[in-house]
């Protein structure tokens, strides 16, 4: 089978016959069968949908190949993005494999490691600025607007269109569309492509059906829930630190015409989600990602029946990019001696 993205999905996509069918591996991520948490909430079945997989870890490599090769297509050099660290991994990335010139903006010190280290390594042009992500997109904006360059944020449409194959992926997994997609909302941009794809496969009959979108912002970077921009959002999920998402609207029809909701989950149930997936499923995703599995659980506590349902999480993004949250968990790290009797009697193996 072909491990390009573009190439398994041409039809649905804005390919001509001069784009570029370029490609690092992304997309055909795993969609992985819980084994403990689907019991507990008492769901038909549950899944989790691995975009950590992707080659820079995150689900941005599946709308970046296509914004990208539109970008080489269109004969420009340099691409540019503000960020909260995964977008500028993705594009870092993309632009070196095709030999274009990367700017990023990101928000100075807000950046998980890894993301920063990746946008590092791959050679990116990042600009730190003493604001958030809301100013660094603002900025992308006008700045796109006055120079040759391609805005590879999510407004531009390619990022969309690619982002919505994890949707058809889904679907050709399972046969059909879930009863209910969950998804962590920062930008609002991820939503919006999912619910592109879900509908464009209903529309060509490759589903019966379309699932309720249930997004999930971060409740102190929750706009859509509160109804109005948040002006300095916080949360321990840095992915999803976003006070004024720029596809906000579509991001509420995607809700509204799926029958779906978009609620907000605490940074301690982000939290809790964030250490259960790891140690009741053995999957490591970065604090964003476990916001679908915290409103998961926020559902289930809710008391929203959800027998006999088949359940998507998305987990966007890879655990190893934010090793500083990771590193807050301790409990299992004993420091000793190299010493038999120091180690056999710390475990009451005496
Ligand atoms: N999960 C992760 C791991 C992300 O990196 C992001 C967004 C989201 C979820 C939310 O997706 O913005 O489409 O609603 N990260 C962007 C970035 C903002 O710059 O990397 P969204």
């Amino acid at each position: 089978m072909c491990s390009c993205l573009l190439q398994k999905y041409e039809s649905f996509l804005p390919i001509g016959p001069n784009t570029p069918l370029i490609t690092l591996g992304e997309g055909n991520t795993p969609l992985v069968r819980s084994q403990r948490l689907e019991k507990e909430i008492g769901c038909g079945e549950l899944y989790f949908k691995l975009e950590s997989c992707n080659p820079t870890g995150s689900f941005k490599d599946r709308g970046m190949v296509l914004a990208v090769a539109k970008a080489v297509e269109a004969r420009s050099q340099t691409i540019i993005c503000a960020s909260t660290g995964n977008t500028s991994a993705s594009a870092a990335a993309y632009g070196a494999r095709c030999g274009l010139t990367t700017l990023v903006l990101v928000p100075r010190g807000k950046v998980a490691q890894g993301k920063f280290a990746q946008a590092m390594i791959y050679g990116a042009k990042v600009i730190a600025i003493d604001g958030n992500f809301d100013q660094a997109l603002s900025l992308v904006k006008s700045l796109a607007k006055k120079h040759p360059v391609t805005l590879v944020n999510s407004l531009n449409p390619n990022r969309l269109h690619g982002q919505k194959t994890a949707a058809f992926e889904i679907v050709d997994a399972l046969g059909e569309a879930p009863d209910y997609l969950l998804i962590p909302v920062g930008n609002a941009g991820n939503i919006t492509a999912y619910w592109l794809g879900f509908t464009e496969y209903y529309k060509a009959g490759r589903a019966k059906k379309t699932p309720k979108m249930m997004g999930f912002e971060a409740e102190g970077a929750a706009p859509i829930v509160l109804g109005h921009p948040v002006a300095e959002p916080k949360t321990v999920a840095s992915a999803i630190r976003i006070g004024n998402p720029a596809s906000w609207q579509s991001a509420i029809a995607a809700r509204d015409e799926s029958g779906g909701t978009i609620d907000c989950v605490s940074d301690s149930e982000i939290l809790r989600a964030y250490r259960l997936l790891a140690t009741a499923e053995g999957l490591f995703g970065e604090p964003a990602s476990a916001a679908s599995v915290a409103g998961l659980i926020k559902l289930a506590n809710q008391g929203v029946k959800m027998t006999g349902k088949r359940i998507v999480c998305v987990i966007t993004g890879a655990g190893l990019k934010d090793p500083e949250t990771a590193m807050m968990e301790r409990d299992g790290l004993w420091e000793l001696p190299p010493d038999l009797a120091a180690i056999e009697e710390a475990l009451e193996w005496n």
